[in-house]
């Protein structure tokens, strides 16, 4: 496909509108259509009104490639709204800016061992994901294109904890298997995921079995061991849900063609790299556990003193809370502090594995899969023009 197939003469509406450009005709919709049908791009996932192009600038040219790019998005960003939301209502602070629950005292002290102000940077972490949901669902409207919801899939159960709202869910945050490879995967001066090198797990009993990061049920806050080791894990796991983004949006910027897209995933990204770095930094203050055990399933849990051997030293020592410097494209470069990795190939599939791996999906339906595996592989066949 080429720009220019994708840039009708008509219509000079849409470059400055954030909203409110959506409507289509039927017939527009329908051309639209047979266009898709023409490339072979079939599927619920991007059917009429996906192809778009009203820009009368080149900076809000929105190739169909853009538009699957921002339709990964939208999806990711609800996923990550639905999973904060619950750690919201338990452990941040449910108000007028993010309503939903009452938190829960016992598991909101447990989390502020990590930071006094972890419920406030919960929250604000949780509105976040909520405007990044909102926005880029606006902007595929106002140009033209189907936005992206999954509330047909809101059908896991909820903590049946004080403080959270009894309603149907899209994540699963009770059967976690966290990856915390990022704590050494950024402390390496020499290694890069881009590069084919692996990293050491810092918390290696958290990336086996299941655990919860969120009490189950009040019995879960009765075990003040292991209601400290559920919110180490929550700590642990907000780093590893934003290490996610910090890398999903600088993969995803390299194929987006727009310019204003382009704009959109930059300035989005950057707000997962700040999530990311808070949480980096909160979970090196998580309190050792030598072991927790789940009352409910028997699994253990140890959170290790990382500043100490056979931890510690530049690979764990938790006072290290930015990049080291690493190898970058080549190792015949100078090393160069970066995120990591970025590489763009198959990001979106990448992303959609990743938190299929820790458990997040555990209990979602075939059609969930179906319509998240459809929305990763149109993104992934983007490619910038
Ligand atoms: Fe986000
Ligand atoms: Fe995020």
């Amino acid at each position: 496909m080429t720009k220019e197939n994708l840039i009708p003469t008509a219509s000079s509406e849409t470059t400055s509108q954030s909203g409110g450009a959506g409507a289509e005709s039927p017939s527009k919709n329908i051309k639209r259509r047979s266009f898709l049908k023409g490339l072979g791009v079939t599927g619920a996932a991007l059917s009429a009104g996906s192809l778009l192009a009203e820009a009368s600038q080149s900076s809000a040219i929105v190739t169909i490639g853009d538009v699957a790019i921002l339709r990964f998005l939208a999806a990711a960003e609800i996923l990550e709204t639905d999973l904060w939301q619950q750690y919201n209502e338990l452990g941040g602070i449910p108000d007028s800016e993010v309503p939903g629950g009452t938190g829960n005292r016992r598991y909101t002290n447990a989390v502020k061992k990590l930071d006094a102000d972890m419920d406030q940077y919960i929250h604000d972490n949780t509105e976040d994901e909520m405007t990044h949901e909102v926005f880029i669902n606006a902007y595929l409207v106002s140009k033209g294109a189907e936005p992206v919801s999954l509330e047909q899939f809101r059908n896991l159960p909820s903590s049946q904890a004080t403080g959270a709202q009894n309603i149907g869910r899209l994540t699963n945050i009770m059967q976690l298997t966290v990856d915390t490879t990022w704590w050494t995967r950024y402390r390496s001066r020499t290694g890069n995921p881009d590069l084919g090198d692996t990293f050491a797990q810092a918390v290696p009993t958290l990336a086996v079995g299941q655990h919860t990061a969120i009490p189950r049920t009040n019995a879960d806050l009765q075990d003040l061991t292991f209601l400290q080791a559920i919110a180490n894990t929550a700590g642990f796991h907000f780093a590893t849900i934003e290490q996610g983004g910090t890398s999903l949006y600088p993969k995803l910027a390299q194929r987006v063609t727009g310019l204003e897209v382009l704009r959109i995933v930059l300035s989005i990204g950057g707000t997962e790299i700040m999530h990311f770095q808070t949480w980096a930094d909160k979970a090196g203050n998580a309190p050792p556990i030598a072991d927790a055990v789940d009352p409910v399933t028997g699994v253990h849990v140890t959170f290790p003193d990382l500043n100490s051997p056979p931890f510690g030293g530049e690979d764990f020592q938790t006072n290290l809370i930015m990049p080291e410097p690493t190898a970058f494209l080549s190792r015949n470069l100078p090393a160069c502090s970066i995120i990591r990795p970025t590489q763009t190939r198959g990001a979106a599939m990448g992303a959609l594995k990743a938190l299929t791996a820790d458990g997040l999906f555990i209990g979602q339906s075939k059609e969930f899969f179906t319509f998240m595996h459809t929305l990763a592989v149109e993104a992934d066949l983007a490619v910038r023009e």
